[in-house]
């Protein structure tokens, strides 16, 4: 066993730094240059409208040849034109007797089917697009792409077998009843940077299976990747069913939320942008909310736990997509001060064989994080006060930043006085938390204002589910020797507490998104 006192001296701070300096790739790909998008359409009412007003810039995590990190621009519409399509989405639902609403769920279906064919016609540009604006590996691009695909399709598979559920009558005390799932009303959909396509299409698109009809607006990060999509939603779906806007969120936002027009709210991000957005409502009682928000998820090492096999899989469930994945593991709790030690040294060497450097090179690990500058700061601040509070950082050069790009840095002894104990920091610091006994660890997940999943790790099988039977009241999953993560899209995914607030399963989404209309008939005639 490797421990902190027969560990190699770490090399003098300041020349680490140096060297990793020179290391870093931010000068990324300069041979590939990338033409200027500047998009100037949304889609309002089934048009793709031209827009000759101002527009906001997109600037990408990398440097796209010559230190320029602009990528291209977008439409930064104003509260008239988010009007509109509020208004398009509410006469295309009509209250009900809409063309999309009254479509039978069987044609609905084949409409998103169509969707999805036209959609995998402008692969490549929407892949390359989530690489050059979240700075997500083109690996990991291409499968949020494909993902999406196979989730609508899917989601169709379910939506027939809803559709074949509902042909079938049950007798109850003299009623002949037949139960089928109907729409909601408009929706208003916003996705996440982190998963731009993916989960906005999660909640979008059993949205519109169900017969609802949409108002979308992408994130702030991860826009321009709709605009190949445009076409194909103006020629799958009828007029004012999908509506995509682009702008500042205060200005758009929340004048749709204040007409009072929107039935059924789907967010996925912070819970401080949730709040705001559904408290603009004029009648919360009716709005109903689908909300993926905040996560803390600890892995959990118990004293018998296999480090040998753990380490890729945290590691993995830590650092892929540099963190920045609700579900990654943010704090690691292990049980006894030796062991913690070496999951520390251990989790060190594992980062240090990572690769930096630019998303569209293969193998690499680590990309500029897209969410900018003031990000790499807060990630800063958060390794200096831990070291302040006397933890260290245990891989070589880990928390050096240069540009978007931040080297990980695994942090031990983490203890509950700092702040990285505490701060979801949705980045590649990873926080080791000695712990003596098993119940600090369930008391971490208890006292979390977010219960989203834990992953508890162990070679003895009855530990690992003596505690998983403990944490499940506390949370949506609980990964044995695993990490955290939302697939396969069959099972439930949600949240407890302030996590998130309804569940996204292909089967649970279409149901979040309609509710049961009841078609009865008295087979002993009138009563
Ligand atoms: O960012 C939150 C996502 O829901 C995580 O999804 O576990 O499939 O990466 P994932």
């Amino acid at each position: 066993m490797t421990t902190l006192a027969s560990s190699p001296v770490l090399p003098d701070a300041e020349l680490v730094q140096r060297e990793i300096l020179t290391l870093l790739p931010v000068d990324t790909n300069p041979f590939v240059s990338v033409a200027p998008i500047e998009q100037k359409t949304y889609l309002v009412d089934g048009e793709v409208r031209e827009w000759k007003g101002k527009t906001t810039d997109v600037t990408s995590p990398l440097d796209l040849g010559g230190g320029e990190p602009r990528l291209g621009s977008h439409p930064a519409l104003g509260p008239k034109e988010a009007l509109e399509a509020m208004s398009a989405a509410k006469a295309a639902y009509d209250n009900g007797l809409g063309e999309w609403p009254q479509t039978s769920l069987l044609d609905r279906t084949a409409q998103v089917l169509d969707f999805a064919r036209r959609m995998e016609e402008v692969r490549d540009v929407v892949i390359e697009r989530i690489t050059l604006e979240i700075g997500k590996t083109t690996a990991d691009a291409t499968a949020e792409f494909d993902r999406t695909v196979e989730y609508i399709r899917r989601s169709c598979e379910e939506a027939l077998k809803i559709h074949s559920e509902s042909q079938g009558v049950q007798h109850v005390d003299g009623i002949e009843a037949s139960i089928s799932r109907q729409p909601l009303g408009p929706t208003l959909c916003m996705g996440p940077f982190n998963y731009p396509l993916n989960e906005t299409f999660a909640t979008m698109i059993p949205a519109l299976l169900m017969g609802n009809t949409v108002v979308m607006k992408p994130p702030k990060a991860g826009v321009l990747l709709f605009e190949p999509l445009l076409d194909a939603f103006q020629e799958s779906f009828p007029a004012g069913a999908v509506n995509v806007i682009y702008g500042d969120g205060a200005e758009i936002i929340g004048p749709i939320m204040e007409s009072g027009d929107i039935d059924v709210l789907s967010f996925i991000g912070s819970a401080k942008v949730a709040d705001i957005v559904s408290g603009a409502h004029p009648e919360p009682h009716r709005l109903k909310k689908i909300l993926g928000l905040g996560a803390n998820n600890p892995a959990i090492v118990l004293p018998d736990a296999d480090l040998e096999s753990a380490i890729p899989v945290v590691g993995k469930g830590s650092l892929s997509y540099n963190g920045q994945r609700c579900t990654a593991l943010k704090v690691h709790l292990v049980v006894g001060e030796e062991l913690a030690q070496e999951y520390a040294l251990r989790f060190a060497e594992y980062v240090d064989g990572l690769q930096l450097g630019d998303p569209r090179d293969e193998g690499v690990d680590i990309t500029p994080l897209a969410e900018g500058a003031w990000k790499v700061e807060y990630l800063q601040e958060l390794i200096e006060d831990a070291v302040a509070k006397g933890a260290r950082v245990m891989n070589n050069g880990g928390g050096i930043a240069k540009g978007n790009l931040i080297t990980p840095a695994v942090l031990y002894p983490v203890t509950p006085e700092m702040r990285i104990f505490h701060e979801e920091q949705f980045g590649p610091v990873v926080p080791v938390v000695p712990i003596s006994y098993v119940e600090e660890a369930t008391q971490f997940v208890a006292q979390s204002k977010v219960g989203q999943q834990v992953s508890i790790f162990s070679s003895d099988d009855s530990e690992l589910y003596s505690l998983a039977k403990k944490l499940q009241p506390l949370v949506g999953r609980v990964n044995l020797n695993d990490g955290c993560k939302r697939g396969p899209d069959e099972l439930p995914f949600t949240g407890k507490r302030s996590a998130a607030m309804g569940t996204l399963s292909i089967r649970a989404a279409l149901e979040e998104f309609s509710s049961p209309s009841v078609l009865a008939r008295s087979f002993g005639g009138y009563s």
